[in-house]
């Protein structure tokens, strides 16, 4: 059980992360899985409560429930199981043998075939109907919401958006942190490669345009995002088990949509913005925690750029003697 459990923890390496921090760390021992949150790859200041990362974690945990399903496995998972250890977001164990299912072998594909598209979306390849009832049942089977805005809506969300980008160029701390994870270099394995970012562009809802201005080389497209749907991942409650649950969903969420021929990224500065995060709930139905925006269209035909990952195997490791703590 223990080679299948590295190899889960090695495939959820492909999992999307907040600024590509890949801010998780894997520890196997006997034939339990434990995930930590990798505090040393935090966002203090653009992140400042650890949501986007622990948001990150939970589409992990997610990726590697996924490979555990292809490889014939269901797993038991407790969430934030010992308080005295908050870095410990889950523990996966009993594993059950089940048969892996021609959709569980699709998803894990998707695993493979995801990556962030920040391209624009033209008009008149509308998302079909049945594909979004889809993405709203693969958020409910992880125990979030999926509240898509309608049009009317979408114009707040632009309010939103634009308003957390004015606040966050001010905000010193924070673009000196976004300039370190956007810099990293051509032979990096983590932070946001600018060639993976689209360059300026007229929008209804500007995405995040990670300070890089000229620098961004993602020729953008044609079209103006008339194509975009735009989705809010939502939770009851706002505590960091729900900020995982909503990882988890994204994941859920974003694999499927991968499957259905969707590709998208994720908006996340109106999330980290208070006053853009209270407008952002303003327009969901109560009790309705906004966790992360996810802006979807039917896919062009070329490929999105991939971004860098660390070697798998580099956050997975065995546990320590009994008696040591790593948290
Ligand atoms: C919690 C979270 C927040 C994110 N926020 C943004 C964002 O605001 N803008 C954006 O373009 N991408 C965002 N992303 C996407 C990441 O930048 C992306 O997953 C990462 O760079 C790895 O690239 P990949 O998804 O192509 O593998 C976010 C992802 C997560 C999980």
């Amino acid at each position: 059980m223990s080679t299948v459990l590295h190899q889960a923890a090695r495939d959820a390496g492909l999992a999307p992360s907040i600024l590509n921090s890949q801010p998780w760390r894997w520890q196997v021992h006997d034939d339990v899985l434990d995930l930590y949150a990798d505090l040393d790859r935090r966002l203090p200041d653009v992140d400042r409560h650890g949501r986007l990362m622990t948001i990150s974690c939970g589409a992990a945990l997610h990726h590697a429930r996924v490979a555990l399903a292809a490889a014939g496995y269901e797993p038991a998972v407790d969430r934030l199981p010992d308080r005295g250890r908050p870095a410990l977001l889950a523990r996966i164990h009993d594993c059950r043998a089940r048969p892996a299912t021609p959709e569980s072998l699709a998803t894990c594909r998707s695993m493979q075939l995801r990556h962030t598209d920040r391209r624009l979306f033209a008009a008149g390849m509308p998302v079909p109907g049945e594909v979004l009832s889809r993405l709203r049942a693969a958020a409910a089977s992880e125990g979030a919401r999926l509240h898509q805005l309608p049009h009317q809506d979408v114009v707040y969300l632009g309010y939103a958006a634009r308003g957390a980008q004015t606040v966050g160029a001010h905000d010193a701390r924070a673009a000196a942190e976004l300039h370190r994870w956007t810099h990293r270099g051509a032979d990096a394995r983590d932070g946001i490669p600018p060639g993976t970012v689209a360059g300026p562009a007229a929008r209804p809802v500007p995405v995040r345009d990670f300070g890089l201005g000229g620098e961004a080389a993602l020729p953008p497209g044609d079209g103006d995002d008339a194509g975009a749907v735009y989705m809010v991942v939502a939770t009851a409650g706002d505590e960091p088990v729900d900020w995982l649950v909503a990882g988890e969903a994204v994941s859920a969420v974003w694999l499927t949509a991968t499957a259905q021929g969707l590709t998208g990224s994720p908006m996340s500065d109106v999330i980290e913005i208070p006053g853009a995060r209270v407008l952002v709930r303003s327009l969901l139905p109560p009790p309705g925690q906004p966790q992360l925006v996810l802006r979807f269209g039917v896919a062009p035909p070329n490929e999105p750029p991939a971004s860098p990952r660390r070697p798998a195997a580099e956050p997975v490791t065995e546990a320590p003697d009994a008696g040591e703590d790593v948290s």
